[in-house]
C-alpha cells in the first residue's frame, strides 16, 4: 500500500511509518490524518505484525498542523466538521505504537507524539505547543497529555509562552521515555519496537490498556482493573508457555491466545 504524504515500511514484526511532506516540515494536513488513519488501521489488523514506530524526517517529526489548511477555516468547519477528531485512530491502535522524534515536534506535531504510547527523542528534538502565538490553543489533546505527562507548571508555561523545550529537558521532565543521539534514532525506535512485538500480543494489549486505565480511573478502580486483566491472562495459552519457557530455560513461542 502506497500513501501520499507516508512512507511505510514494515520489518519482520515493525512498521515504521515516517511523515513524509518534506516541504512543509511534515506540517499535518487532512492527507496526512487520512493517510495516518489508514496505515494505523492497516497496521493494527495485520497478525504478523506487533508494534508500530511513527516518525518524521531529521529537521522534523511535525511542524504542526497545517497553517496555511486552517487559516481561513471557520467555527462551522472546525466544530461542526470535528476537525481532527481522526486522530482518534492514534488512540484506538490496540497494538503499541511508538514515536521517534527527531527536530520540531510541535503544535499537532507534538500532540501526535505525545498519542502515542512512548516517545524516544533524538538529542535534537524540541517540543513545544505554539499554538498561542497563532490566536488558538491546543487542540489535538496537548494541554491535557502535556499536563498528564509533565504536570501543571511547566505545560501551563509551555502552553502561554509557547517556547521550545530540548530533549534533556524532555527526558528529565518526563515527556520521553529515552533520548539517544540523533544518528542512532531509527535504529534504537526499532530496537525498542522489536522488542515490544516480541512478547505475547495479548499480555502486550492488556499493558496498553492498564497504562492508559492510570490516566482515567481513581487508584483503587485502577488496581482492580489491571488485577483483572491479569487473572484473565491465566486463561491464555500464553501464559503457559511464557513460565513454561522460563523454568524450562528457553524461548517462549508466542501463539497470541
Ligand atoms: C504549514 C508549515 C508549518 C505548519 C512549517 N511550514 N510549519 N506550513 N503549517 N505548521 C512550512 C513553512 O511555511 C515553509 O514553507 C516550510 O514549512 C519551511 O518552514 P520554515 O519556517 O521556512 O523553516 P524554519 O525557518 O526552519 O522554521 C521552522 C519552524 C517554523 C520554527 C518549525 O516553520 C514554524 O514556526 N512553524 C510553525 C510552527 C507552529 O506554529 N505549529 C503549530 C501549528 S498550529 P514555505 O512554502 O514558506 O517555504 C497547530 C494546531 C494544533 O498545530 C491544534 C489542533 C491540531
Amino acid at each position: 500500500m502506497s500513501y501520499e504524504t507516508l512512507l511505510v515500511e514494515t520489518h519482520d514484526r515493525v512498521t515504521l511509518i515516517r511523515l513524509n511532506r518534506p516541504q512543509a516540515l511534515n506540517a499535518l494536513n487532512s492527507q496526512v490524518m487520512n493517510d495516518l488513519i489508514a496505515a494505523l488501521g492497516a497496521f493494527d489488523a495485520d497478525d504478523s505484525q506487533g508494534c508500530a514506530v511513527i516518525t518524521g524526517s531529521e529537521k522534523a517529526f511535525a511542524a504542526g498542523a497545517d497553517i496555511k489548511e486552517m487559516a481561513e477555516l471557520t467555527f462551522a468547519d472546525t466544530f461542526g466538521g470535528n476537525l481532527f477528531a481522526g486522530y482518534d485512530r492514534v488512540i484506538a491502535t490496540r497494538k503499541p505504537v511508538i514515536a521517534a522524534v527527531s527536530g520540531f515536534a510541535l503544535g499537532g506535531g507534538c500532540e501526535l507524539a505525545m498519542m502515542c504510547d512512548f516517545i524516544i527523542a533524538a538529542d535534537s528534538a524540541k517540543f513545544g505547543q505554539p499554538e498561542i502565538k497563532l490566536g488558538v490553543t491546543p487542540g489535538m489533546g496537548g494541554s491535557q497529555r502535556m499536563a498528564r505527562a509533565i504536570g501543571k507548571a511547566k505545560t501551563m508555561e509551555m502552553c502561554l509562552t509557547g517556547r521550545m523545550m530540548g530533549a534533556a529537558e524532555a527526558e528529565a521532565a518526563g515527556l520521553v521515555a529515552r533520548v539517544v543521539p540523533a544518528a542512532d534514532l531509527i535504529a534504537e525506535a526499532l530496537k525498542s519496537a522489536e522488542a515490544v512485538a516480541s512478547m505475547s500480543p495479548l499480555a502486550t494489549r492488556a499493558v496498553k490498556e492498564m497504562v492508559n486505565v492510570a490516566f482515567e480511573t481513581p487508584l483503587a478502580q485502577g488496581v482492580l482493573f489491571e488485577r483483572r486483566l491479569f487473572d484473565g491472562l491465566f486463561g491464555s495459552e500464553d501464559q503457559k508457555e511464557g513460565m513454561a519457557a522460563f523454568i524450562a530455560k528457553r524461548a517462549a513461542d508466542w501463539k497470541g491466545r
